[in-house]
């Protein structure tokens, strides 16, 4: 047997014999290093004569290689077994029965983030997201509320660290910014459903500095205060699971949004602690809406003399409080888990418009 015959049984050898990734690794710089038995082999083909070279190189370059993947084959085999036997260690028994002590609830903001998306789903709206840090241009400039425009004080901003080129990005203080970004990347017609976290410098019963809303927004050639109407309207319906729905709109003021109406829907709180939707002699606040200023629509690059649409936004928390009668907002955000077992909801019951939104 040859040295280079010898040399490379050795290092076959050495190879199948290799226990773990750490172990191969060393024959493969024993071997193929820099410094390596088969490398410094190949440098001394440098100094051979012509004949010699040409005798010896295909040897070591076949030596090489048959090393080279040898070494992958037997990485790619410790590799498998090493996953088999981590896979073996942390075998779950899924046929064991729950513990009921340790079960886990859905969380009323998410169980009513299902419910809208489910509604709204079924109303034909697709679902549109955008990031929590928001640039101040999408949040207000884009939104026609300009630097300096007194409006910017009607939601008090979290601001953060200023950038090397002076602005500064937000938290994003609504869902609107999602407007923005729709119109920004899709041509009409639009019909978007936009839920997500909003943050605010407010704290109270009733405002969390961190809570959550959800906007819709509705873009085509032929679209007025009837759809808007008819949309919140079969959207309470279903939300409240209430046949009879009365609403009452209100002149407002957003600076996206011309004309801006806000909605109340008709409910009875004469009963202390207990509301009822659809009837009564009380109202109760459901969000800010509009048509969309045809200058928002401009600066998003989409032609005001085409297109026309409305934008609806509300509070998803606020929502929670009324369906299931919780008091204060700050409960939701504190991992109390005596009031999420109350508060929750089985984890396995999806809200559908078919098996009822809220079982
Ligand atoms: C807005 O945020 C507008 N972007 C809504 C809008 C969208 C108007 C599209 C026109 C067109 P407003 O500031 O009123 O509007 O907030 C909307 C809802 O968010 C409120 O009705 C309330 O339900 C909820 N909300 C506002 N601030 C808080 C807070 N700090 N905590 C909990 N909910 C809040």
């Amino acid at each position: 047997m040859t040295d280079i015959q010898s040399l490379e049984r050795d290092i076959l050898g050495a190879i199948a014999a290799a226990a773990d990734e750490p172990a191969l690794e060393q024959i493969r710089v024993a071997a193929l290093g820099k410094k390596g038995s088969i490398s410094e082999l190949l440098k001394s083909l440098g100094t051979m004569s012509a004949d010699e070279r040409k005798a010896n190189g295909p040897l070591f370059n076949g030596l090489r290689d048959a090393v080279a993947s040898a070494i992958a084959a037997r990485k790619t085999a410790l590799g498998d077994s090493a996953l088999d036997a981590r896979l073996a260690g942390e075998t779950v028994d899924v046929t064991l029965p729950p513990r009921p002590e340790n079960a886990g609830t859905i969380h009323p903001v998410s169980q009513v983030f299902d419910e809208i998306t489910t509604i709204l789903a079924d109303l034909g709206f697709a679902i549109a997201e955008g990031p929590d840090v928001e640039y101040d241009d999408y949040n207000f400039t884009k939104l026609n509320i300009p630097p300096d425009h007194p409006a910017r004080q009607m939601q008090d901003t979290f601001y953060l660290a200023e950038q090397t080129d002076g602005s500064r990005h937000i938290l994003r203080t609504h869902t609107s910014p999602v407007q923005v970004r729709t119109m920004l990347k899709q041509k009409p017609p639009i019909r978007v459903v936009a839920p997500g976290r909003t943050y605010r410098v407010d704290s109270d019963a009733t405002h969390s500095p961190m809570f959550h809303q959800f906007e819709l927004l509705v873009i085509d050639t032929d679209i007025h205060l009837g759809h808007l109407k008819w949309t919140i309207e079969e959207f309470c319906k279903a939300f409240f699971e209430i046949e009879n729905v009365e609403l009452r709109a209100r002149p407002s003021f957003f600076p996206f949004t011309e004309p801006s109406v806000e909605w109340d829907l008709r409910c009875d709180r004469s009963v202390p602690g207990k509301i009822v939707f659809g009837q009564g002699r009380d109202w109760l606040e459901l969000g800010g809406s509009g048509m969309v200023n045809p200058r928002v629509l401009a600066m998003c690059g989409i032609d005001p003399d085409v297109y026309q649409g409305f934008a609806f936004g509300g509070g998803i928390d606020r929502l929670g409080m009324l369906k299931y009668g919780i008091p204060d907002i700050r409960s939701f955000f504190e991992s109390d888990l005596r009031w999420l077992r109350h508060y929750g909801f089985a984890a396995l019951d999806m809200p559908s418009l078919d098996g009822g939104l809220s079982r």
